[in-house]
């Protein structure tokens, strides 16, 4: 099971980064879940740079540019020379800050341009009794995955995240029922992408409200390779619990 703990802008000092730190240390060598740790990009230079453990760190998101005269922006190679290995990209808040599909597969080339493992987020923001939302994920994932080389395609990482269960409670997360059927699905696009058998090693996550409540149900039978968790994954307590119920 891997395990993304996407901090969001959730953790503002740097005794809580580094406690969040040392129990995900603790919880790789005791449980042998993989955890990507993304932290706010200070704390992720702060953290990683001199990581020797198995846990690994993600960008949050990476600068569309590759450099230069951009305030503000901190591009792939800046956060490869600061330690991480992988960039989640094109998560809903992002889009919803105005990360277009073309942005999310430049951004996708950025990341394995500089050796960053891209874990793309995908997911509609309701459900429509007639299935249309199947058509949009499928739409998400070919732009981004379309334009990528055949050597590159099963080197991606699909993280689906349903719009409407982000951010709330383990009760409105998805079931694992509709988990086991989009899993399906996404393999299936996946299949028609990536030659052979590459779509078989592409990891595919749920992220949307996963608390320690839910994730071993959503983990059984649904055919999910880990979890991005927001909110439980900065909570000490929650996230120690999350890890051991999926050890
Ligand atoms: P959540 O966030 O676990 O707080 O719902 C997940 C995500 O947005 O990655």
């Amino acid at each position: 099971m891997l395990i993304v703990a996407n901090w969001k802008a959730y953790v503002e000092d740097i005794k809580k980064a580094k406690k969040l730190f040392s129990i995900s240390k603790k919880l790789v060598r005791a449980t042998g879940v993989d955890i990507v740790l993304a932290p706010p990009a200070p704390f992720l230079g702060a953290l990683a740079v001199r990581n020797k453990s198995r846990v690994a760190f993600a960008a949050q998101d990476i600068s569309v540019t590759t450099g230069g005269a951009r305030t503000g922006e901190a591009t792939a190679s800046a956060y490869t020379a600061a330690g991480a290995t992988y960039a989640i990209i094109g998560h809903s808040e992002r889009r919803a800050a105005g990360d277009t599909r073309e942005i999310v597969a430049e951004k996708i080339a950025r990341a394995f341009a500089n050796g960053l493992t891209p874990i793309l987020c995908v997911g509609e923001e309701e459900r429509d009794g007639g299935g249309r939302y199947l058509g949009f994920i499928r739409e998400e994932i070919v732009s981004a995955i379309e334009p990528l080389a055949p050597k590159e395609r099963p080197k991606i990482i699909v993280a689906y995240e349903p719009l409407w269960a982000i951010n709330k409670t383990a009760a409105d997360a998805i079931s694992s029922n509709d988990l086991a059927e989009m899993t399906l699905y996404i393999r299936k696009v996946l299949a028609e992408l990536l030659p052979g058998k590459g779509s078989q090693h592409v990891p595919v996550l749920y992220g949307g409200s996963v608390e320690p409540e839910n994730a071993r149900l959503l983990a059984l039978d649904s055919g999910i390779d880990g979890f991005l968790v927001g909110h439980a994954s900065v909570d000490p307590a929650s996230f120690e619990l999350l890890a051991k119920h999926l050890a």
